[in-house]
């Protein structure tokens, strides 16, 4: 082993310039930046203009340099970047959770096939260290789901929303100021952005390569000043939620925004902090709080990834490689609320079970469960909002199936 490993970074932006700071500010870390590549030549910049080139090639075919840390936003140049860099030798630590879920399965096997590690603990949650628990901690626990706020602007947005009673518009203006939202914001209200940490957890959880456009993603971008007022009225939040769990031999997953009970763990989680709740048949629950999105936070992630490699460590897929073969599938109900202004808009026909309906506020609301599928084409319709109810009622049968055997 060298005595200080080097390291080239792509991307100097938010996370970048978080990670320089923490590294810094780190004595025990046995590793150094060496170059740093940028695409704008005319932005400021306050170090020393020698350690930045423009020529992604100075890095990647650098024999001096051990890890390549890829911190961009463009998910496409992203993977070309992580590709060539496996190729030529070198480890990569990335924060890209769009590249990963996307090219998940290929990493993978790009690992095994350069003997190289691609650790990723900054991409889900930020600062929170889930993904190498789910390697190491939990490797033979059987958890039967995971859940959580996996999205630092969102979270930020809904609880100015609901606590300062600042607009929709106001609170994503200062999830941007803040360096929280992605630079297309509509893929953090739409959920996508908790959908790619989503298919990643997944992998980790259940050993299951699953595609990102197989899973269904509702955003907060519909949430009405009606549904804030129902919330309110109940003693409610509303989070958006991303979660997969087993069911019928079968892996579940999707992100909704739900409502919920201000004694619920996830109520009392605010601004752009994230939560992890792993629940295992033995363990039980467990809950992962930490702050989901900014430079530090996640910077701080991404100097635990490169800290691992000064040890060699690298993601063994255990689910996957010694799993149970789960497919991931969308054949599922949830219990909702959907809220409509339109007399006819919605029916008790769309319910597999519906529970009943009212009028308020000269607004109508009914709810009762439906499959995934309507769950997304209901979304999608501009005239109606559908949040996930309160308590979910997801089929428990497998979940306790396990502490069932134990008590017998
Ligand atoms: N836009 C992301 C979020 C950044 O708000 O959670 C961290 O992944």
């Amino acid at each position: 082993m060298k005595k200080k490993l080097k390291i080239g970074l792509f991307g100097f932006g938010v996370v970048g310039q978080g990670l320089y700071h923490v590294l810094n500010e780190t004595h025990g870390v046995k590793a150094e930046i060496k170059k740093i590549c940028v695409k704008n030549k005319d932005k400021q910049r306050n170090l020393d203009s020698a350690i930045f080139t423009y020529e992604k090639n100075d890095i990647l075919f650098d024999p001096d340099i051990d890890i390549v840390v890829e911190l961009i936003d463009d998910a496409s140049a992203a993977f070309e970047i992580v590709k060539a860099a496996l190729r030529n030798g070198k480890h990569v630590v990335t924060a890209n959770k769009r590249m990963l879920a996307e090219n998940l399965q290929e990493i993978y096997s790009l690992q095994k096939r350069y003997d190289r590690s691609v650790l990723y603990e900054g991409s889900v949650c930020g600062s929170i260290p889930i993904l190498r628990n789910l390697e190491e901690y939990y490797d033979n626990d059987l958890i039967t789901s995971i859940e959580g706020i996996f999205n630092g602007s969102t979270n930020y947005i809904l609880t100015k929303v609901f606590e300062e009673r600042k607009s929709y518009t106001e609170a994503l203006k200062a999830a941007q100021d803040l360096g929280f939202a992605e630079s297309d914001p509509s893929l953090d209200v739409k959920g996508y952005d908790a959908k790619f940490k989503l298919t990643i957890a997944i992998a980790h959880t259940f050993g299951v390569f699953v595609k990102p456009e197989k899973i269904i993603n509702v955003g907060i971008d519909k949430i009405s000043a009606v549904d804030l007022k129902y919330a309110r009225e109940n003693n409610l939040t509303i989070k958006l939620v991303a979660r997969a769990y087993k069911l019928g031999g079968k892996i579940v997953g999707f992100v909704a925004p739900q409502f919920i009970p201000s004694d619920h763990m996830l109520a009392s989680v605010r601004n752009e902090y994230n939560a992890v709740l792993v629940e295992g048949a033995f363990a039980e629950k467990q809950v992962f709080i930490g702050k989901g999105a900014g430079g530090y936070p996640t910077g701080s992630a991404v100097l635990s990834d490169i800290s691992a490699l000064t040890f060699d460590y690298r993601y063994e897929y255990k689910k996957f490689t010694q799993g149970e073969g789960f497919s991931f599938s969308n054949s599922a109900k949830v219990d909702v609320v959907i809220s409509f202004n339109e007399k006819s808009a919605i029916s008790p026909s769309d319910f597999e079970t519906f529970k009943g309906g009212y009028q308020g506020t000269g607004h109508q609301y009914m709810t009762g469960s439906i499959s995934l599928e309507k769950l997304q084409s209901l979304s999608k319709r501009e005239d109606v909002s559908v949040i996930l109810a309160p308590q979910l009622n997801l089929d428990a049968t497998e979940q306790n199936a396990a502490k069932e055997v134990l008590a017998v």
